[in-house]
């Protein structure tokens, strides 16, 4: 299908859109929130076609679009005063409010829902579009579904075209996220989705209204492991996105700790301090973050970096509906660097006796963070199951649980295999491993210790406040590792060559601890 590019300022424009729009057709129309992908609303077999065009799952409500209150009465079964209290003082905007439907409104639009979700936009534009359709417009964003909404025409243009009747360019979207969704069919009102109109001002109407628990936390159904390939991603780049909390500075330490090719999505003046890098808006501005978030998130795939982290957004005003969309594309991931112990890194050759080390500072009430017992947890995380999946195939899962060792083996075929392991556990063993401080801190322990065997070769040092490294002569590891692990000398010297020699750790790390026989460990410990 050829997609009609039609500009608002042009005359036959609207016009046009509303031919099609009344013959059964798909336009993109610009609204304040974001770009709306329009139906007659009364039209179902128009209505579906939405839904193919988006690939969007057919259990998904949609809005419904009018020009002005004259039209709500014959679309719900009754009219709610608190309707026309909402409305006298946030209509046109940013506002959807649920009600009871009436028979006009077809089955595709709220499918097997008793009630319809009604929005007057501001947009004059989408208002004219409207009018001269005679009927009310049925729009979701038109993005296609998972992607981040579209704000521009050219956004639209990306996912839609070619699948579409017309694109109708109104210019950049105002508000830049989704509208606010309430509904009054529940006692008292919930907020299904926040957006450009606060809880605050729904409050100010209302009175009391409950916030749905999805606004902050991932739906209970998408925990089961089941189906690997499973998603909660919505609003999202190819990228994988992990929002950061904290301040510039710590932000900006976990940064420059990676290892490989990542991109900063941060406030404007930020930017300069990064290789690749997206700025959305100002950091106390939660209006202009929410303006921008859209198309910074669309940016990062043009950057063809495979991470991206977020700078967390202000959680008030708009910026809760930012930070609400960013929870989703970033599969609600999120590090929080504001960490309030102190944290040691603790590292060491094969058989110098880290172990040991770490045991003492566990009788000291130093909370021990074994990065080996974190790999373990991560492979049990549905998202780091689904990228393995893809990687290394669907049938290293054996009975709805992952089977590590096939996954080892493919894995470690090829440098490749081990090296793309490591990318794909390593942020999550990253995530959990700042969980475990901040749990530690909870807990009441004096510090964290983080004992990893490749610290510096990870991103871990980025929130540690000393490096220790735990070495000891050649001859007596290697007489611990036979020991310890019962393997012959060949195998050993084997296991002692494949790591770094006593330099590297000697030079990384902040405190040396020497472990051969002759040395007395605690009182090197007091270093620490
Ligand atoms: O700002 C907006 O609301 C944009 C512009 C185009 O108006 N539209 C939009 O539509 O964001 P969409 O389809 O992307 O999101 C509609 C949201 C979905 O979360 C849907 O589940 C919810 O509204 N929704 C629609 N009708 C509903 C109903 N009857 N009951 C519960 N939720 C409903
Ligand atoms: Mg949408």
């Amino acid at each position: 299908m050829k997609t009609l590019h039609l500009n608002s300022q042009d005359n036959n424009a609207i016009k046009t859109a509303a031919e099609i729009l009344k013959n059964g057709g798909l336009v993109a129309i610009p609204t304040e929130t974001v770009y709306g992908l329009a139906a007659n609303a009364l039209d179902g077999e128009a209505v579906k076609k939405i839904f193919i065009a988006k690939g969007r799952p057919n259990d998904n409500p949609l809005i419904v679009h009018v020009s002005s209150l004259e039209e709500i009465e014959p679309l719900v079964e009754k009219v709610d005063p608190r309707l026309y209290e909402l409305a006298e003082k946030y209509w046109p905007g940013p506002l959807t409010v649920i009600l009871k439907k009436s028979a006009l409104i077809p089955n595709e639009v709220s499918p097997n829902l008793d009630t319809v979700a009604l929005r007057m936009p501001s947009h004059e534009c989408a208002r004219k579009i409207i009018r001269a359709a005679g009927v009310p417009l049925a729009a979701p964003s038109a993005n296609s579904s998972g992607r981040p909404s579209p704000t521009k025409a050219s956004h639209v243009v990306e996912d839609l075209d070619g699948k579409i009747d017309a694109i109708v360019d109104g210019g950049e979207s105002d508000v830049g996220v989704e509208s606010t969704v309430v509904t009054l069919a529940t006692d008292p009102p919930t907020l299904l989705r926040p957006g450009g109109i606060t809880p605050e001002q729904l409050t100010e109407v209302l009175g009391e209204i409950q916030i749905s628990s999805a606004v902050y936390e991932k739906l209970k159904e998408g925990e089961k492991v089941q189906s690997p390939g499973m998603k909660y991603k919505h609003y999202a780049p190819s990228a994988q996105v992990t929002i950061i909390k904290g301040s510039f500075e710590q932000y900006k330490r976990f940064l420059l700790a990676q290892k490989d090719k990542v991109c900063a999505v941060c406030f404007e003046g930020e930017g300069v301090h990064f290789e690749n890098y997206i700025e959305y808006g100002k950091e106390n501005d939660d209006a202009s973050q929410a303006h921008k978030i859209f198309d910074a998130l669309r940016e990062v795939d043009a950057t063809n970096c495979k991470r991206a982290f977020v700078r967390c957004p202000v959680s008030s005003g708009v910026g809760l509906a930012v930070y609400n969309r960013l929870l989703r594309s970033a599969a609600f991931r999120v590090i929080d660097l504001d960490i309030k112990i102190p944290v040691i890194g603790l590292t060491g050759q094969t058989g110098a006796g880290k172990t040991t080390v770490a045991a003492m500072l566990k009788d000291k009430n130093y909370a021990i963070i074994d990065t080996d017992l974190l790999a373990r947890e991560a492979v049990k995380s549905p998202e780091v199951i689904g990228m393995l999946c893809e990687k290394f195939g669907n049938d290293i899962i054996k009975d709805g649980i992952l089977d590590r060792r096939e996954l080892a083996r493919r894995a470690f075929a090829t440098k490749e295999g081990s090296l793309a392991l490591n990318e794909i556990t390593h942020p999550e063993i990253t995530r959990l491993a700042v969980e475990e401080i901040h749990k530690a801190h909870e807990n009441g322990a004096k510090a964290a210790v983080i004992d990893a065997a490749l610290l510096f070769d990870s991103c871990l040092t980025a929130f540690c406040d000393k490096t220790v490294s735990v070495i000891a002569p050649e001859d007596e590891r290697l007489e611990r590792i036979i020991k310890r692990d019962g393997l012959s000398a060949a195998d050993a010297k084997l296991r002692i060559n494949a790591q770094p020699p006593a330099e590297y750790y000697i030079e990384k790390a902040d405190i040396i601890i020497n472990n051969g026989a002759n040395d007395d460990l605690s009182s090197q410990l007091s270093q620490i």
